[in-house]
């Protein structure tokens, strides 16, 4: 026991957050401490996801682990990064996928986007410059592989301002999609709009149907495809069927039935952030409160069927921030073989780029999700 600890804090525990950088490969997770890439520069990848992927990589199939996120090194106008890793402590940059585009002129005179966007008409070239300009909103970039047509589809959250709403930055509220054949991109921007919404009474927002503002993806075992989003002006989550191209809704809004083509959880009861997970047959859905870039409390929602009845099973964490999240927001569930692992942003709304990650072991008890903080872990199961 002692002997394991001693080796423990030599391997990581000892390390002051100076020294892990590119020089000393990081051999365990340091939540919260500052996180370089392997070139040595801060990983930008905020509001983020990580999943395991197989593709080509210089004419070799290669299985590895990709963390795409928000790249907040501009502050508030993020584009999206990729990184990659073989043991998900150490991150190659792969590059922005989504770049956002200057201005209509660079659709003409910048390869880069006249690759993508030339064979646009003006009034789509106007549409584009709203979604993803200058002063778009792009936040929690989400991606996922479509077998069917072997290409990768990158959902976001789209927000800016609106005709009727030219004062706040959340007046758009919608997600849009973008496609690229490598998973590295460059993704090009196909469409952004509201999703699901009902007309019963109980909509919290009536006057803005169909609002998508935190967002998640969620591939279930049976490769269908869902959006999971926070809507109502952030007051109620919504599960929404992607098509087979995971594109666009399986249903256009205005035919869709609820408890068929999406569900509505917990009306009102404002939560964002939303991941959606699967443990032993039954779904998770975790979600923060709506206090913008400050941390509260997580919630977990879960279900025996992805349209089911949802029941509150409270708030994960266990121990010491547990009301805090460990001063997080959830932003993504992986697995690394049977090991489930949360991420986190811990938010620094006055510098965003420097925004620190979290990843901490989540455990099943009794069918619960539970996440308990260490300050120093590995996937060796050594934890302090
Ligand atoms: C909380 C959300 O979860 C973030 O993605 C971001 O939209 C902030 N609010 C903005 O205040």
């Amino acid at each position: 026991m002692l002997l394991s600890l001693f080796a423990l804090l030599n391997s990581c525990g000892s390390l002051p957050s100076f020294a892990r950088n590119q020089s000393i490969p990081y051999d365990c997770f340091a939540p919260g401490d500052v996180y370089n890439d392997t070139d040595g520069n801060l990983i930008q990848a905020h509001g983020g996801q990580i999943s395991q992927y197989t593709y080509q990589e210089n004419g070799e199939t290669v299985t590895k682990y990709v963390w795409i996120g928000e790249d907040r090194k501009n502050g508030y106008y993020a584009e999206v990064n990729a990184y990659s890793s073989t043991d998900l402590y150490n991150w190659d940059f792969e590059g922005t996928i989504l770049k956002r585009v200057p201005s209509m002129e660079a659709i003409d005179e910048d390869s880069y986007f006249n690759s993508l966007y030339s064979s646009l008409t003006l009034r789509e070239r106007e549409d584009l410059l709203k979604a993803i300009g200058p002063t778009s909103v792009i936040e929690r970039p989400k991606l996922l592989y479509n077998a069917k047509n072997d290409n990768y589809v990158l959902w976001f959250h789209q927000d800016g301002y609106s005709s009727v709403n030219d004062y706040y930055r959340y007046g758009t509220g919608n997600a849009a999609v973008a496609v690229s054949d490598s998973i590295f991109g460059p993704y090009r921007f196909i469409a952004s709009h509201r999703l699901n919404y009902v007309t019963d009474g109980f909509n919290a927002n009536p006057n803005s149907l169909g609002e998508a503002r935190d967002m998640n993806l969620f591939l279930d075992d049976d490769n269908q495809a869902y959006i999971v989003y926070t809507s109502e002006n952030n007051k109620s989550l919504f599960i929404s069927r992607l098509n087979e191209d995971y594109t666009d809704l399986a249903v256009p809004a205005s035919l869709a039935k609820e408890g068929e083509d999406f569900t509505r959880i917990f009306p009102n009861a404002m939560r964002e952030a939303p991941v959606l997970t699967k443990y032993d047959g039954r779904y998770y859905l975790m979600s923060s409160s709506t206090t913008g870039w400050m941390s509260n409390s997580a919630r977990v929602y879960s279900s025996d069927t992805i349209f089911g009845k949802y029941v509150n099973d409270g708030n994960p964490c266990v121990g010491n921030g547990k009301m805090v999240t460990f001063d997080t927001q959830s932003t993504s569930i992986f697995k690394y073989g049977e090991q489930y692992i949360y991420l986190g942003d811990r938010w620094d709304s006055q510098d965003l780029r420097d925004s620190r990650y979290v990843f901490l072991p989540i455990t099943f008890e009794d069918a619960k999700m539970q996440i308990r903080y260490y300050s120093k872990w590995n996937l060796k199961g050594e934890r302090i």
